[in-house]
């Protein structure tokens, strides 16, 4: 092995001398020392792409200063493209959103509600976590965003079902442990006969005895796995009595919440930017310049010309080679457009999905101090579905936990309610979890209903199939290019609408470099 190695380290430097630092990424890809699953596909624009095509830098309006009209933007900078970013919202970011003190969070039907967060307190209104896989690491690595791990799987952390809560680890252990045993005794009593061999057989009990800790008898009889009352120290501590029988644990319906984050997009570890997820857009707006996104500006109509595309809106114009509207789908096709009756039915076909959440600060941290959780979430079949704890300033004075966290009927729920119903409610659900201390302490809260943010007016969207409306908008119509976590299935990341305006970005580019 050391030999093998020698060699081809050996190839590397030769080839790293000759290619540069590229080939010999590239090299050490083909030899599987470098991570190849990665896509490496997309070259960010160059300057150095028009130099010898005699071409140049084209001007591009952007509809959007989200995270895929910012990503674009940067990109297209690259080139020295002469990007101009128009958006409706107060800011930059779009759902990319971290709330802090003196921030003033408007919604549509409802008062504004401003936030009084003690200092350094955030909470990130949008999104809140990142999976390493993900285009949204490459670029925090490279605009220089500190990241730092998001706890999403915490095995101290609840759940919370059919009115009973018990730690994540000792649902997990009951739910493990019972299907170990059954497929365990259904093994020993031939049930797989026809289906594996003897040989077989026994390499799978013999994972099933560690999978589930099962007893002697390939019985589940408990385990340490589901905790303790008082931990073992000096003595063997005070176990979490025995596990209900296998019909308890099935009813209580705590298989539900404990596959939460097997999907590849939640699996751990995670990240987030180290104090609030828009350092992201501060450094895409750093490297864009903040001059080139004008804010407040709503769009009222997009027009593709033969040589150009005109964007206009209450009180302005602005002419350009292209445009790029990374607006939310049913928010674009509102505005007209002479880019066929085909692109407004299928902007329109992807639905909005209601998503909300609450930030509660708390002055104290009592989730830490006397339930031991230290990030995480707890999954509830209540209306509030999640709570989430903070991956970070653990031990300080102050935190925000995520009270909710919920889609659809439940966001809706919410959605329609008065703020401070809003916060008694998750108060009352919260309750039922941590009991009294949930309602102590607290300090403020800002809720949010992403279905009634002005511009946005959803979390996110589903589309009922990924159909030819889906892989139509994914193309230039006419000098009209979108962009959008929508439009990739990654709904609901950055990483999605990162890679759409990479996507948007390469087509035009060489577009502009194949134009006459
Ligand atoms: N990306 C969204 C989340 O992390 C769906 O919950």
């Amino acid at each position: 092995m050391e030999g093998a190695a020698l060699t081809r380290r050996g190839l590397l430097v030769g080839i790293g001398a000759v290619g540069g630092a590229g080939a010999m990424y590239a090299a050490m890809g083909a030899l599987g020392l470098a991570p190849s699953e990665q896509d490496k596909d997309f070259a960010s624009p160059q300057q150095g792409d028009f130099s010898l095509r005699g071409k140049a830098a084209a001007k591009v309006v952007i509809v959007g200063a989200g995270v895929a009209g910012l990503t674009a933007a940067y990109e297209l900078g690259k080139a020295g493209y002469d990007c101009t970013l128009l958006e409706a919202r107060d800011r930059a970011g779009g759902r990319n959103l971290t709330l802090r003190a003196g921030d003033r969070l408007k919604e549509m039907n409802n008062p504004a509600q401003e936030v009084k967060f003690g200092e350094g307190v955030y909470f990130n209104a949008g999104p809140g976590r990142i999976a390493p896989w993900m285009v949204t690491l490459d670029y925090c690595r490279e605009l220089g965003v500190p990241i730092e791990t998001f706890i999403n799987n915490n095995a101290q952390a609840l759940v919370h079902t059919n009115g009973q809560t018990i730690r994540a680890r000792t649902a997990r252990a009951d739910m493990y442990g019972y299907v170990a045993e059954l497929l365990a005794k259904a093994t020993n009593v031939g049930a797989l006969d026809k289906t594996i061999t003897k040989d077989d057989q026994e390499r799978l009990l013999e994972f099933l005895r560690r999978f589930g800790d099962l007893g002697p008898k390939l019985s589940y009889e408990g385990s340490t796995r589901r905790g303790f009352v008082k931990y073992p120290a000096l003595d063997g501590g005070t176990p979490i009595e025995s596990p209900g029988t296998l019909h308890a644990v099935l009813a209580a319906g705590t298989g539900r919440s404990i596959t939460n984050d097997f999907g590849y997009d939640m699996a751990t570890p995670m990240f987030q930017p180290v104090g609030g997820m828009d350092a992201i857009v501060a450094k895409l707006t750093e490297k864009v310049g903040a001059d080139r996104i004008r804010t407040g500006v709503k769009v009222n109509k997009i027009t593709s010309l033969a040589d150009g595309v005109e964007v206009t809106w209450d009180g302005g114009a602005l002419k350009a080679d292209y445009c790029l509207a990374t607006l939310p789908p049913h928010i674009l096709a509102k505005i007209p457009h002479n880019l066929g009756a085909g692109i407004t039915t299928a902007l329109r076909t992807p639905v909005p999905v209601a998503a909300g959440k609450i930030g509660l600060e708390y002055g104290r941290r009592w989730w830490e101090l006397e339930d031991r959780i230290y990030g995480g979430v707890t999954e509830t079949d209540l209306d509030i579905t999640h709570i989430w704890y903070p991956s970070h300033g653990y031990h300080s004075e102050r935190g925000v936990l995520v009270g909710y966290y919920n889609t659809e009927r439940n966001a809706e729920l919410y959605a329609a309610l008065a703020h401070e119903d809003r916060r008694r409610r998750a108060l009352t659900q919260g309750r039922k979890i941590h009991g009294d201390k949930y309602g102590k302490d607290l300090l403020s809260s800002v809720s949010i209903a992403w279905d009634r943010q002005e511009h946005i007016q959803g979390g996110w969207v589903h589309w009922p199939a990924f159909d030819s409306s889906f892989t139509l908008l994914q193309r230039p119509s006419g000098r009209v290019y979108f962009a959008g976590d929508w439009l990739t299935r990654l709904i609901a990341w950055q990483a999605g609408a990162m890679e759409s305006a990479r996507s948007a970005v390469t087509q035009l580019h060489e577009r502009v470099l194949r134009s006459p």
